[in-house]
């Protein structure tokens, strides 16, 4: 694994989009998997200053919340339209968000992760990580082989992201997540963290034992993974 700690949320933004840069331009049809949640947004937004050729790409969400509507603000597939779609010029056909209003949710998740190997596989799966250690929504307990499917948020998530809501009552209790076994699947993975509150998680998953109460360990397992974080989410690296 590399980790590349750089000086804050704007450097690992652009770190982590030059590496996108060359995934896209070694092969104008990639395949990317896409985080949403606030630390993939400086790597959108570095992504959007580099004039690339988008038209081939293709995008796999790595989640969604169950019984939001697609229109709502903070459901992921809006989030994903503005921030991913709409502000880098990728054609929507080709993104792909889990379906978390479906009637048959565990079919829509099937469909999902097929959906993924259909296209031949992620080339690079962008991620965030979770103050409980989260990658997705599998939360702690999750199996590194677990594929994409309906799963419950912690008390803990739904409490970090009420910040996107105007309570945590508001904020769904369930979720279509890609498993662990999905995201290992991808080429190559690249984590990026910023800020102290951060800097447990990423302790953890790079250093700690590899353990399913930390899913984001299991990138240790994966043959091409980059961290890149930021000085205060290394800082208790050893
Ligand atoms: C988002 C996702 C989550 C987030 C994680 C960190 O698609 O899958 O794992 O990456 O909750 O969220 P932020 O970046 O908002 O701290």
């Amino acid at each position: 694994m590399e980790i590349v700690i750089v000086k804050d949320r704007a450097m690992v933004g652009r770190h982590a989009a030059g590496l996108i840069e060359q995934t896209v331009k070694s092969r104008p049809a990639a395949v990317l998997g896409l985080a949403t949640g606030s630390s993939p947004l400086p790597v959108y937004e570095a992504l959007e200053g580099k004039n690339l050729d988008w038209t081939d790409v293709s995008g796999f969400a790595l989640d969604e919340y169950v019984d939001i509507p697609a229109r709502h603000p903070q459901s992921y597939a809006s989030v994903i339209r503005r921030e991913v779609v709409d502000r880098l010029g990728l054609d929507g056909r080709r993104v792909h968000v889990p379906d978390g209003r479906a009637s048959d949710l565990d079919a829509a998740a099937r469909q999902f992760d097929g959906a993924i190997r259909e296209t031949g596989g992620v080339d690079l799966q962008l991620l965030g990580i979770g103050t409980n250690g989260h990658v997705g929504f599998n939360e702690p307990g999750s199996s590194f082989a677990s594929r994409t499917r309906v799963a419950a948020l912690t008390a803990n998530t739904r409490e970090a992201n009420s910040r996107f809501f105007d309570s945590v009552h508001q904020v769904p209790t369930h979720c279509i997540t890609q498993g662990l076994g999905t995201i290992l699947e991808a080429r190559r993975l690249v984590l990026v963290a910023d800020g102290t509150h951060k800097a447990e998680a990423v302790a953890r998953a790079v250093e700690g034992p590899v353990t399913s109460m930390c899913p984001a360990s299991a990138i240790q397992l994966h043959p091409w993974a980059t961290v890149v974080i930021d000085e205060a989410a290394a800082a208790k690296l050893t």
